[in-house]
């Protein structure tokens, strides 16, 4: 006889039923065509201004050509994690390849951007540590965090003078981390990095810097914010991904020899889960290269942000302190920032909205990204867009 049991899960219908009926969930939209401006996404070519794909490379065909070629080199896979059977290589190439455009020792390649910092985080701190880190930092820094058991002091975001308090206060840990996103993922903002980081050297603490979002947008060709503040050689641990300006997918961490070498060792990331496919390290590594030999690509970045920004805040948008091409349009309740995303989509622009946990609750926000790849005419229409959505939702004034 079949004995009923009570579903041990139910809690997640309930769970999912009320985030359904406060109209905060979401699958995400179907994605049918190359990542390019203008996108197939469910069914229906809409102005794209939801990707990381800063530079326009995800479809780029010396990106492509060099993955084919990595393919029929090296086969599909790596075979094994990389401690054990899968260090390829084309993995080595592509870390000489970041170190040098780093201007570091050394690198290590991750199979994220996320893997990296909470694999850093939790192989260089360990209970008893301190970390101190800026509030909006990202969940992987947070997740990293959790994992080494680090005592957390949290500062109010870019707060230095929190930040100094807060070293002060850990004088007596035996390692303390100070850690930060470069640009921040969800308000476009830059860390006060070279404050931070001669706070980290009066009080002895690890700098570290999550540059996801400035690799390939920020500093020279885009080292990132450690270029773009002059402070090389004073940040022990930068993070940078392959999945964002380098269109491909994969993380990694930029420092000392030795600090490589020990997270070759400790990163459990690297120990237990498989290395990279060798075409995706292959596209990376043609990434970079194209990056440093084309600096019109981040021109046209930064030109086709500075155009669209301005644009939002003439049109009466609060675009927060957003520095960089990721601009939000804050709107606060949860449902009207989705709401205004679907309204914007049925006039032909992609622009996701975004609710906790992915931004603080009460700060839900539509977050865009131009690319280098963007028209003026592209930028031009998504603007009239966001200006009648915006009208018709009483986000702005007519
Ligand atoms: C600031 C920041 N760090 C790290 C990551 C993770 O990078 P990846 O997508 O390569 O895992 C992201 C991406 O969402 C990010 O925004």
């Amino acid at each position: 006889m079949k004995v009923e049991h009570a579903n041990p899960l139910m809690f997640v219908e309930e769970l999912l039923a009320d985030a359904k009926t406060r109209g905060v969930w979401r699958w995400p939209r179907l994605l049918e065509s190359p990542q390019e401006p203008v996108a197939r996404y469910d069914g229906r070519e809409v102005i794209n201004l939801c990707s990381n794909n800063y530079l326009g490379l995800a479809n780029h065909p010396a990106l492509k050509a060099a993955a084919l070629e990595a393919v029929a080199r090296f086969g599909v896979g790596s075979g094994a994690v990389r401690t054990i059977a899968g260090n390829m290589s084309i993995h080595q190439e592509l870390e000489t390849e970041l170190a040098a455009f780093k201007h570091t020792e050394a690198t290590l390649l991750y199979q994220s951007g996320f893997s990296a910092n909470a694999g850093t985080v939790a192989a260089i701190l360990e209970k008893g540590d301190v970390v101190v880190s800026d509030e909006l930092n990202h969940a992987s820094l947070i997740d990293g965090c959790r994992l080494s058991g680090a005592d957390k002091k949290i500062y109010p975001h870019k707060d230095v003078g929190a930040a100094r308090r807060m070293l002060a206060e850990s004088r007596g840990a035996r390692r303390v981390l100070l850690i930060t996103d470069g640009v921040f993922s969800m308000d476009g903002d830059i860390a006060p990095l070279p404050d931070l980081v001669t706070a980290a050297e009066e009080y002895g603490a690890i700098m570290m810097v999550d540059d996801a979002h400035a690799s390939g947008v920020v500093g020279k060709d885009g080292r990132g914010t450690v270029d773009h503040f002059g402070m090389h050689g004073r940040v022990h641990v930068q993070v940078g991904t392959l999945s964002k300006a380098f269109a491909g997918l994969g993380g990694y961490v930029a420092g000392s020899r030795a600090l490589i070498e020990w997270l070759m060792h400790r990163a459990r990331p690297l120990l237990f889960s498989t290395s990279h496919p060798p075409s995706v390290a292959a596209s990376a590594l043609a990434a970079v290269r194209l990056v440093q030999h084309e600096p019109d690509l981040i021109r046209r970045l930064w030109d086709n942000t500075r155009f669209f920004k301005d644009g939002l805040r003439r049109l009466g948008f609060d675009t927060g302190n957003s520095e960089t091409p990721i601009t939000p349009v804050i709107i606060g309740d949860e449902a009207r920032a989705m709401q205004f995303s679907d309204r914007l989509f049925e006039e032909g622009v992609f622009a996701v909205g975004l609710a906790f946990p992915t931004v603080p609750r009460g700060k839900a926000r539509v977050r865009t990204i131009v690319t280098a790849g963007h028209t003026a005419q592209h930028l031009e229409r998504a603007l009239a867009a966001f200006q009648r959505a915006g009208t018709t939702l009483g986000v702005i004034s007519p």
